[in-house]
C-alpha cells in the first residue's frame, strides 16, 4: 500500500503525539555527560548506563585494560567477537598480533594501556555508525584524559577520524603527529592490525611507525 503524502504527514503527526520519535531519539543517548567525572572506576559506571541499542546484542563491555599511568595510550574501533567474550580490549586475532608488535619495540600490556572508540561489539563486527562514533567520543576524551598519557596512537582508520574529528584518509594521517585541544597527549595514527592481517605487506610500514612512536616516548 502506498501512502500519499498527507497520509503520511498524518501518519508522523501520529507518531509524534504518541511519542514514538521522543522514544528512538531517547534509545541513543548518553545519559549523563561524563565531564564531571574524576576516577575510570567513575567513567566506568557511567558508560555501562549508557543507552544505546548496541549493547542488547553484546555479551560483555570491554572498556580498557593495562597499566592506568601509561605513557602510551593504544586506540582501537570496537570490540570483536572474541572481546566480546572475554570483556578485554584486544584479545582476538588482532590482539595477538597487536601484542607482537608491542614486544616488537619492548612493550606489552603492562606498560600501555589500551581501549576502543565503542566499549559494545557492534552486531556482526558491522563498522561503528557516525552517530555512534560521536555519542561515544566525550567518553573516550575523559578515558583518555583519566590515563593521561604522553602519547595516543590511533590504531586504524575509524578511531583516527573520530579521535581527530577529519575526513582524511588514514595514508593522509600517518607518519604525522597531532594535538587536539581536549587532550594534553600528542596523536599518531597507524594501521590496524585487522588490517595487517589481511595485508600482510604493510606490516613493514607498520614496523616503521611503531619503532618512530617508540622513538619519540
Ligand atoms: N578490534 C578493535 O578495534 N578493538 C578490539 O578490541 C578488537 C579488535
Amino acid at each position: 500500500m502506498k501512502l500519499s503524502p498527507q497520509q503520511l504527514r498524518q501518519v508522523a503527526e501520529w507518531f509524534s503525539e504518541a511519542g514514538v520519535f521522543d522514544v528512538i531519539a531517547e534509545q541513543n543517548v548518553a545519559p549523563q555527560s561524563p565531564k564531571g567525572i574524576s576516577t575510570l572506576a567513575e567513567l566506568k559506571t557511567a558508560v555501562a548506563k549508557v543507552n544505546i541499542s548496541l549493547k542488547e546484542c553484546a555479551l560483555h563491555m570491554v572498556f580498557g585494560v593495562g597499566n592506568e599511568n601509561a605513557r602510551i595510550l593504544f586506540l582501537g574501533e570496537a570490540p570483536g567477537a572474541e572481546e566480546d567474550k572475554q570483556g578485554i580490549p584486544f584479545v582476538g586475532q588482532s590482539g595477538q598480533l597487536l601484542d607482537k608488535m608491542l614486544n616488537a619495540v619492548g612493550l606489552d600490556r603492562t606498560t600501555v594501556y589500551i581501549t576502543n572508540i565503542l566499549p559494545w561489539r557492534p552486531p556482526g563486527n558491522r563498522t561503528p555508525t557516525t552517530e555512534e562514533m560521536t555519542l561515544f567520543r566525550p567518553y573516550v576524551l575523559k578515558h583518555i584524559n583519566l590515563i593521561n598519557p604522553k602519547m595516543v596512537v590511533c590504531l586504524g582508520g575509524t578511531a583516527s577520524k573520530t579521535l581527530l574529528q577529519t575526513n582524511e584518509s588514514l595514508s593522509q594521517l600517518r607518519g604525522r603527529s597531532f594535538r587536539i585541544g581536549e587532550i594534553s597527549a600528542e596523536i599518531f595514527a597507524t594501521f590496524h592490525p585487522a588490517y595487517l592481517l589481511r595485508s600482510p605487506s604493510q606490516k613493514r610500514e607498520a614496523w616503521i611507525d611503531f619503532l618512530r612512536i617508540k622513538s619519540l616516548l
